[in-house]
């Protein structure tokens, strides 16, 4: 797959086969993510991978109560918004049951003498972006979220991350269990605009 199909086809992948991710597909995946661009390339970021059952057991009993919250939204009219939050209930009733979750981390250190947060998450989310499309090159599919918001005081605790470290993103990855296809985006025609507003 070129990378033109896989910017097109990476959609937010909430569900996810039990199979675990081949080392050399993560390494390649992690790979692209640390290939971003970053302010005047600090590279400000970290990558917490968690693959073993006994941590992602721990995280997903943290993400349980979040599938009861989801549950007791009002059902959406859209078809489009239904599969959101239906995917938004799965992710957090079977977190712990994802192969992979990935946690992109973030140090706030640019410019230096007077860091701003914004110039981090620029960096955490474009290396984000590019893991996404990774794993979709590579039959992989993953969720682009910000779920740890939610539980972030637990997962820092669980993970050992440091106080001075940002968690970014949550990003499950994994073989897809549901239907991939083309992202719905508007046109291009709309949102560009040559040579002035
Ligand atoms: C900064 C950011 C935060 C996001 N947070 C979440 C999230 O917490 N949960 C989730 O399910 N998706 C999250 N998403 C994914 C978007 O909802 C998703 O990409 C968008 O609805 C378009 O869907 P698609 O990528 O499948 O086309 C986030 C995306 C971005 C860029």
């Amino acid at each position: 797959m070129d990378v033109f199909e896989a910017m097109g086809t990476a959609r937010a992948m909430r569900f996810f086969k039990p199979d675990p991710v081949p080392q050399e597909l993560l390494d390649k995946v992690l790979w692209a993510a640390t290939r971003a661009s970053s302010p005047n390339n600090t590279q400000c970021w970290d990558f917490v991978v968690v693959t073993d059952a006994a941590v992602r057991k721990q995280l997903g009993d943290l993400f349980k109560p979040f599938a009861d919250r989801v549950a007791s939204m009002p059902v959406p009219d859209n078809a489009v918004d239904r599969r959101t939050l239906a995917g938004a209930k799965n992710l957090g009733e079977n977190m712990g049951n994802f192969p992979c979750i990935i946690f992109v981390c973030g140090h706030n250190v640019y410019p230096p003498g007077a860091p701003r947060e914004t110039f981090m998450y620029s960096a955490v989310y474009a290396a984000s972006q590019n893991l996404v499309v990774a794993a979709r090159a590579l039959g992989l599919g993953a969720a682009f979220t910000t779920l740890h918001g939610v539980f972030e005081a637990d997962i820092r605790r669980i993970l050992r991350i440091p106080d001075d470290v940002f968690i970014g993103t949550t990003i499950p990855l994994g073989y897809p269990d549901g239907p991939t296809g083309p992202v719905s985006r508007r046109d291009v025609a709309d949102v560009v605009h040559y040579d002035g507003w």
